[in-house]
């Protein structure tokens, strides 16, 4: 199935949402959350996740919650402030994914895109300095973070590689 980028549909997930349709074979973990713990978790004001759809079919979501970073943790040259906080608040992207079959078309890109949106409009309200990812140590979704974000490496994990951006290193649309 094409998708037309310009018509995908981004909402909330409620109690209604049926998300038995998303498939997620290279990480069942994702395909679970979604399908078993998205609800909870907002319930639990853990995190939000919003679903993307095209036309009736569920295509993406992704999950956000509140983050912060250890100032030691942010490469110095990517900082211009004088006296650095211990800590820097984040809005932490903390799942993502396009189902089984739709994937390098642009839902990807356009999520991240609604990432940003969300994370500007939070810094009119709250500090947030970095959007940040756990990402999963696959070379094509670093480079995905990399190429669509911005987003810079600071950790390496056994199977996740944190990254983070600085939202004053990126124009606000
Ligand atoms: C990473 C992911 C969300 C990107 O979504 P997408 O809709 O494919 O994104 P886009 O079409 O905008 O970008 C495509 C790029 O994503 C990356 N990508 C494509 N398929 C991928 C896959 N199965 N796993 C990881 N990254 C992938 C590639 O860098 C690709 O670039 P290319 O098309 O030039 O090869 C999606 O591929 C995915 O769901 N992957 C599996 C789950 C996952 O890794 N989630 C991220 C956890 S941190």
């Amino acid at each position: 199935m094409t998708i037309d980028l310009q018509s995908l549909i981004f909402s909330k997930l409620s109690d209604e949402s049926d998300v038995s349709s998303f498939l997620c074979s290279d990480s069942e973990d994702l395909r679970d959350f979604l399908q078993n713990a998205a609800k909870t978790g907002q319930h639990e004001k853990i995190s939000i996740t919003y679903l993307v759809y095209s036309g009736p079919c569920l295509v993406g979501f992704f999950s956000l919650s509140m983050g912060c970073i250890t100032s030691k943790d942010v490469p110095k040259k990517t900082l211009e402030i004088e006296d650095p906080p211990n800590k820097f608040p984040a809005l932490l992207l903390a799942r993502m994914a396009t189902t089984d079959g739709m994937r390098s078309q642009g839902i990807g890109r356009e999520m991240l895109k609604r990432v940003f949106n969300i994370a500007f409009d939070l810094t009119e309200q709250i500090g947030c300095r970095f959007v940040k990812v756990d990402a999963k140590k696959d070379p094509r979704t670093v480079s995905f973070y990399k190429k669509n974000g911005g987003f810079i490496q600071i950790h390496e994990n056994s199977d996740t590689v944190q990254m983070i951006v600085d939202l004053n290193k990126i124009p606000s649309e």
